[in-house]
């Protein structure tokens, strides 16, 4: 029973669906940045590459790992597409229920992206749905995690094919206590404003395979060169670097905070819990980027529920953007994608959320669970 829209809601304060966590220290750091006269890509850039290494070998040796800054998750999807020598000619799995930067990376690198159904557990696309969406020309798939819910990557080798672990939504969660983005053959990673950790807009390429690294680098620093091809500009700025770096210290704890916010809602729900909530495998820890609900016919019930409580939800792939629809292709071919489209709803979980804020979700999530 939702318990009735009180007077008060009027009064209240919106509160966002998502929102960056900027403190002093980060806004520190950005002007410490801009202060010493260098804002182009510099010495910082090169300090968040080595210290986003060193976050994701949990502080052990980094040597066998290497990372390059670029300007968005999307460059360094396209990026890591060409180090791999995906291009015309090559198929490249693409999981439907993701968002369009998938397409176009794989596109503006000249390959062929094959759409494949997601589970609806995980939301991510089973060992089976991509082993039979294989062609005969298909050379990668993009593993992307979906909203911080970790898959098993080891399980996708058996492919035979390269993986790209998109971990644009979840860096930070692990699988079997390793953190995402360490088994596929490069991993890449997104920090638009309202990702994890942001820096704006920005990106990294991450690899132990020196000689990808080394290729993504050398096509985006395209300048002062002598052995010239066509490149492009995809850097990164010292000050958004500056930023980078200040966020990633920061980033276990928005985890923890994600973490107790998910733990509360989770509370509030009760015993629907288990059918309501997007459920990795036993070994997954999640990062919480996305606190979602299954809720099925009654999505928008609910959604109306948390709209007059002044509380911004949204469905973060409506149906109409799911990619088999950008390329055409018959809907029957991915029936969980379809069905997951118009019935997930993403609550706000971001660590900025205050007590307040939060006592206000857990009242509508019981009102409508409980
Ligand atoms: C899974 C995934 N891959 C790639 C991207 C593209 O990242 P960006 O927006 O930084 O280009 C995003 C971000 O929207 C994403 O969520």
């Amino acid at each position: 029973m939702v318990r009735p829209l009180s007077k008060n809601n009027n009064c209240k304060k919106v509160i966002r669906h998502n929102s960056p966590y900027i403190s002093k220290s980060d806004l520190k750091a950005v002007s410490d940045s801009i202060n010493t006269g260098w804002l182009a890509q510099g010495s910082k850039v090169i300090e968040f590459e080595e210290a986003l290494c060193r976050y994701m070998s949990d502080g052990q040796n980094t040597s066998n790992l290497s990372g390059v800054a670029v300007s968005s998750g999307t460059s360094a999807l396209f990026l890591a597409l060409k180090a791999l020598g995906i291009g015309k000619g090559s198929d490249v799995l693409v999981p439907t229920y993701a968002c369009s930067a998938l397409l176009n990376a794989v596109y503006w690198a000249g390959a062929t992206p094959i759409p494949v159904d997601v589970s609806t557990g995980d939301f991510n696309p089973t060992f089976d749905m991509c082993f039979n969406a294989l062609t005969p020309t298909t050379e990668a798939l993009v593993l992307t995690h979906t909203y911080g819910v970790p898959v098993d990557t080891r399980i996708y080798k058996d492919l035979g094919i390269k993986i790209v672990e998109d971990c644009c939504q979840s860096i930070g969660a692990s699988f079997d206590d390793r953190k995402v983005g360490l088994v596929g053959d490069i991993a890449i990673f997104s920090f638009y404003a309202t990702k994890m950790i942001t820096t704006g807009q920005g990106g990294m390429v991450l690899s132990h395979d020196k000689n990808l690294i080394d290729q993504v680098r050398d096509y985006r620093d395209y300048d002062g060169r002598d052995n010239y091809y066509p490149s492009f500009n995809f850097q990164m700025t010292d000050f958004q670097a500056a930023l980078g770096i200040s966020q990633l210290e920061r980033l276990p704890s928005f985890i923890t905070q994600r973490s107790k916010n998910a733990q509360r809602y989770i509370d509030a729900i009760g015993k629907d819990s288990e059918t309501l909530l997007q459920l990795g495998a036993e070994d997954a820890s999640p990062n919480w980027y996305r606190f979602v609900l299954k809720l099925g016919s009654r999505l928008e019930d609910c959604k109306m529920v948390f709209d007059q409580n002044r509380i911004s939800c949204i469905q973060p792939v409506h149906n109409n953007e799911l990619l088999h629809k950008h390329l055409g292709l018959p809907q029957a071919h991915f029936p969980c994608s379809e069905e997951i489209s118009v019935s997930v709803l993403s609550i706000p979980v971001f660590p900025a959320l205050n007590e307040t804020q939060i006592c206000r979700i857990e009242q509508v999530l019981s009102d409508l669970f409980l």
